[in-house]
């Protein structure tokens, strides 16, 4: 019998990586997407890495009645819940449709889980809960949270509250918060990647566009910060690496006897400095990158990594791909995109 697992969002970065990792550990997934930021490229490369078509309902998460058709039709083993909007800045322009969006989206899953009572459930949630870390920079699942500094870390913040509540209420279900650090990378087939709608916010993409020629030059947000060269640090994790976490989330829900709920950190446990990364793209791809030092970016943390020992002992997952793989299987993801440009 096939152990479907519904993939909201799963035609969009990590959602399609988590799609090829499910479907290679036997599950099938099933992906809710609308497509309002995700790409019909992204949905032609898994095809053509899977050899078929995967199985795909475009529907709004937040419209019951279509989901509620999605949860009558199959019998779900979990579900990991990617789609949600997910870019700081417009989360500060548009708050209220990110709350919509984010929790009306989450509230909508969690309750039609607990009518189908479908039990594993795996949230994407971010290290963008811990804020900026305050005693050391290397932050465990205990470390307190700290208020987030946009909209959108609050939709995760109060995510990973709703789902708290909904445990008490409801002590049965095996629920994860998977509180990711920054993924970076592509597929290695370079059929699939990120897509970044505009221009993009983060790092990695705006290296590589600026090396493509998309982007005229790339700005470091401040080379003044208390770190080793004065950029900011991050733990830059490789999307298919992040992919894997969560095959090893539901394996790891589907086993329990007992209702649960974890937070688990999904990084390296090694943070990287902008410059550093700029560095690793000029070496993986022999060419100079167009950079200059601005001002700091408002609302930025200065460092953060993931102390990544519950990962490991709780999940047996760890990160097997280094920032070089990441880089490279970014740069050819890119090239792949130009030239079907
Ligand atoms: N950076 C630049 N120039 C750019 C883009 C980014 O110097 O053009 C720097 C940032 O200042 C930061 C680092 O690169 O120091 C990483 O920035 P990203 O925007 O790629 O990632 P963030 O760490 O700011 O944000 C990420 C996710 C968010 C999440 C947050 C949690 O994108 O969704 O981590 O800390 F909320």
């Amino acid at each position: 019998m096939s152990k479907y697992v519904l993939v909201t969002g799963g035609a969009g970065y990590i959602g399609s990586h988590t799609v090829l990792a499910l479907t290679a550990k036997g599950y099938t997934p099933v992906i809710v997407d609308d497509f309002r930021n995700a790409n019909e490229v992204v949905l032609n490369g898994l095809s053509t890495i899977l050899g078929f078509e995967p199985i795909l309902h475009r529907v709004d998460i937040c419209d019951p009645s279509a989901m509620r058709a999605i949860f009558q039709s199959y019998v779900f083993h979990g579900v990991i819940h990617f789609a949600a909007y997910k870019a700081v800045g417009e989360s500060v322009q548009k708050p209220l449709m990110y709350y919509q969006n984010n929790l009306a989206g989450l509230v909508n899953i969690l309750s039609l889980m607990e009518e189908f009572k479908v039990l594993n459930f795996v949230f994407s949630s971010s290290c963008t809960v811990y804020g900026e870390p305050k005693e050391t920079k290397e932050v465990h699942e205990e470390t307190p949270k700290s208020l987030p500094e946009s909209p959108y870390g609050y939709t995760k913040w109060i995510g990973e509250q709703i789902i708290s509540d909904f445990f008490k209420s409801a002590p049965e279900f095996h629920l994860m918060n998977l509180r990711y650090f920054n993924p970076v990378g592509a597929h290695p087939s370079a059929k699939i990647g990120e897509f970044p709608i505009g221009k993009p916010n983060n790092l990695l993409p705006f290296v590589t566009q600026t090396a493509i020629g998309k982007q005229d030059c790339l700005t470091v947000f401040g080379d003044d910060y208390p770190t080793r060269d004065g950029s900011c640090v991050r733990d830059y994790i490789h999307v298919m690496d992040l992919a894997e976490a969560h095959v090893q989330a539901i394996q790891f829900l589907e086993k329990q006897e007992n209702g649960c709920l974890e937070a688990v950190n999904i990084g390296t446990g090694t943070g990287t400095t902008v410059l550093e990364v700029i560095r690793v793209f000029e070496k993986i791809t022999n060419q100079k990158l167009n950079y200059r030092i601005g001002p700091r970016r408002e609302g930025d943390v200065i460092e953060i990594y993931a102390n990544a020992v519950k990962s490991n002992t709780l999940l047996s997952w760890k990160a097997t791909r280094t920032i070089e793989d990441a880089v490279r299987d970014a740069w050819n993801w890119e090239l792949a995109l130009n030239q079907q440009a």
